[in-house]
C-alpha cells in the first residue's frame, strides 16, 4: 500500500560538466538503462505518494527520458537560481499543499543506492521524530564531498562543503552522501532562508542543517553500511566503476538463483535480462536489454544477445544476435549474426558463418553453413544448403523468400525474391531461383556440364596439371 505520508524528490538538474558529454549525465546507462533510471526505480520501490524530479540542464532529454522511465513522476523545472537548496525548493512546490509527511531526497547520479537503505533512513528518521536525518558514509578520502560536522556529544552539528570547509574541517572523514529524509514542514520553514553566500554563490541544501538545529530541530547523521551505496559518478571513471560494481551484484544474484556463471569478470547482464535454472553462461557473454533465456540453455563463450528469447535447452555460441528468438532445443553459431525480427523454430539450426534478418526459419529446419537469409520464411524440417542467399533486394524494394516445410535446397543456391519453393521440394546445387519451384519439384537452373576430353594435353602442354593428367591416365605422356 502507498505510504501517504512519504515523497520522493530526485536531484537531476545539474550539468555533469565532467562527464564531458553532449548527453545529459544522469542518462548515460549502467546496466542498460539510465543512471535515472535506477534512481526512479529505487524511489518507486519505497511506494511513496509522489516522486518528483528537478530538471534544468538538458530539460527536453531528461524529461523525456522521465516520461518513459517512469510516467507517474512529477516533473518540476529549476529556476536560474543554482544550487540543491533551491531544486529542493522548486520540488516542494510541486507537492500537493497539504502534503505534511516526509520527504526522501536522493541524486539521479547515484545509481546503486538500494531501496532497503533508504527505508531504514526513513524508519530511523521516524522513529527518532526527526527534522532532518542524513545518510553519511565513512571514506578513507573524503576529497570532493561535504563534511559532516559534528558536535562536541557527537549529534549532527551541520554540514560543510570541500569549497567552504576550514583546514581541520577538511580532515574529517564521514561525508554527507546527498541522501536525506527530511520532515517536509521544517523544511518548508528553512529553505527560504537560505543563502547564496559561500564558495559557490549556490543555495545549498545542506545549509539546512545547520538551520533546524537553530530552530532546535531533532537533525541526526547515520553511516551507510556500505560506501560504495552512496557512491556518485561525476566522470566516465566513475561510470565504469559502478556499471562493474551492480553487474558483479547482478550476476551473484542469478548464480544464487541457479544459473552457472563461468567468468564474472567478463559476463555481463542488464538489469532487466531474466535467466532460468540451470542456464549456463560461458566467458565473454554480454545479456542485454530485455533477453530472456530458459532453462538448460547454454550461451557463450563470446556472445551478445539484445533482447533475444532463448528457449530451453538451446545452444548459442560465439553469436551476436539482437531481437530475435531462439526456439527450445535450437543451435546458432558458432560465429552467427542473428539481426533483428530472426525467428528460429525449435530444434532449427543457424550454423557457422550465417547472417539472417526478419525471416523465420520454422522447427527442426536448418540454416548450416556459410548463409545469408533476409526477408524470408522456412516451414519446417528443411534443409538450406551451404552457402545459399536470399537475394531480397532488386535495388528499390525488400522482397520475400517463401520456403515450404521439409525442402532440401542444394549447396550455392540464389533465392531471387519474391519466389516461393514449394514443401517436399528439391533444388540442384549452385541453382539460382528465379521462377516458384512447386511443391515436390526438382529445380536446376545451371546449363548442363559438358566435359572436353584432352583438353588439357592441347591447351597447356607441359605443365603441371598436363603431366598429373597423363599420369592418372596411364599414358606416357614425358615432354621435353
Ligand atoms: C552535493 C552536496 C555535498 C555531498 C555531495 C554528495 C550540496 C550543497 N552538497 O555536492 O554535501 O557530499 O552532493 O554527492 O548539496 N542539482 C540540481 N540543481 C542544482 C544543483 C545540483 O538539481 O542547482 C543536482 C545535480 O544534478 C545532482 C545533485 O543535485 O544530481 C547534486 O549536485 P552536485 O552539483 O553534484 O553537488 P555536489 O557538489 O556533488
Ligand atoms: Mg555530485
Amino acid at each position: 500500500m502507498a505510504d501517504h505520508k512519504l515523497a520522493v524528490i530526485v536531484l537531476a538538474a545539474g550539468e555533469g560538466t565532467r562527464m564531458k558529454s553532449a548527453r545529459p549525465k544522469v542518462l548515460h546507462t549502467v546496466a542498460g538503462i539510465p543512471m535515472l533510471g535506477h534512481v526512479l526505480a529505487t524511489a518507486r520501490a519505497l511506494d511513496p505518494a509522489h516522486v518528483v524530479t528537478v530538471v534544468r540542464h538538458a530539460r527536453d532529454a531528461v524529461a523525456a527520458a522521465i516520461s518513459e522511465l517512469d510516467p507517474d513522476v512529477v516533473i518540476a523545472d529549476q529556476d536560474d537560481i543554482p544550487g540543491t537548496g533551491r531544486a529542493v525548493e522548486i520540488a516542494l512546490a510541486a507537492l500537493p499543499e497539504g502534503f505534511d509527511g516526509d520527504v526522501v531526497v536522493v541524486s539521479g547520479d547515484v545509481p546503486l543506492l538500494d531501496a532497503d537503505t533508504l527505508r531504514d533512513l526513513v524508519s530511523a528518521h521516524r522513529a527518532a521524530h526527526g527534522a532532518a536525518t542524513v545518510l553519511s558514509a565513512i571514506l578513507d578520502d573524503a576529497t570532493g564531498y561535504g563534511r559532516i560536522v559534528r558536535a562536541g556529544d557527537g549529534s549532527l552539528d551541520r554540514i560543510v562543503e570541500q569549497k567552504d570547509a576550514a583546514a581541520e574541517e577538511l580532515e574529517v572523514r564521514e561525508i554527507n552522501s546527498g541522501s536525506y529524509v527530511f520532515s517536509v514542514v521544517g523544511l518548508r520553514e528553512q529553505l527560504p532562508r537560505i543563502g547564496t553566500k559561500n564558495a559557490q554563490g549556490e543555495k545549498y541544501l545542506t545549509d539546512v542543517i545547520a538551520l533546524l538545529r537553530g530552530a532546535g530541530s531533532p537533525v541526526a547523521a547515520q553511516p551507510v553500511r556500505e560506501p560504495w551505496l552512496v557512491e556518485g559518478v561525476n566522470d566516465r571513471v566513475q561510470l565504469a566503476a559502478v556499471a562493474k560494481r551492480l553487474n558483479q551484484l547482478i550476476v551473484r544474484g542469478w548464480q544464487r538463483a541457479g544459473v552457472t556463471i563461468v567468468d564474472p569478470d567478463t559476463t555481463w547482464i542488464d538489469r532487466d535480462v531474466v535467466l532460468a535454472e540451470d542456464v549456463e553462461i560461458l566467458p565473454g557473454t554480454q545479456l542485454k536489454r530485455a533477453t530472456r533465456i530458459d532453462s538448460g540453455a547454454v550461451i557463450g563463450p563470446d556472445t551478445t544477445l539484445e533482447s533475444v528469447e532463448v528457449g530451453a535447452g538451446a545452444r548459442v555460441s560465439r553469436t551476436d544476435a539482437t531481437h530475435s528468438v531462439i526456439g527450445a532445443g535450437a543451435s546458432v553459431g558458432p560465429f552467427a549474426y542473428l539481426r533483428p525480427g530472426t525467428y528460429l523454430g525449435a530444434d532449427g539450426k543457424i550454423g557457422t558463418f550465417v547472417e539472417t534478418k526478419n525471416s523465420t526459419i520454422g522447427a527442426g529446419s536448418k540454416v548450416p553453413h556459410l548463409s545469408y537469409i533476409g526477408d524470408a520464411e522456412v516451414g519446417e524440417g528443411s534443409n538450406i544448403g551451404a552457402g545459399t542467399i536470399t537475394a531480397n533486394y532488386d535495388g528499390v524494394n525488400k522482397n520475400r523468400t517463401v520456403v515450404g516445410s521439409h525442402a532440401r535446397t542444394a549447396s550455392h543456391n540464389v533465392f531471387v525474391a519474391p519466389v516461393r519453393i514449394g514443401d517436399g521440394a528439391y533444388t540442384g546445387a549452385g541453382a539460382v531461383i528465379r521462377k516458384d519451384v512447386p511443391a515436390g519439384a526438382l529445380a536446376i537452373s545451371v546449363a548442363p556440364q559438358r566435359n572436353m576430353v584432352g583438353w588439357v594435353e592441347e591447351h597447356r602442354p607441359g605443365s603441371a596439371a598436363a603431366k598429373a593428367a597423363a599420369e592418372a591416365t596411364g599414358e606416357a605422356g614425358e615432354t621435353e
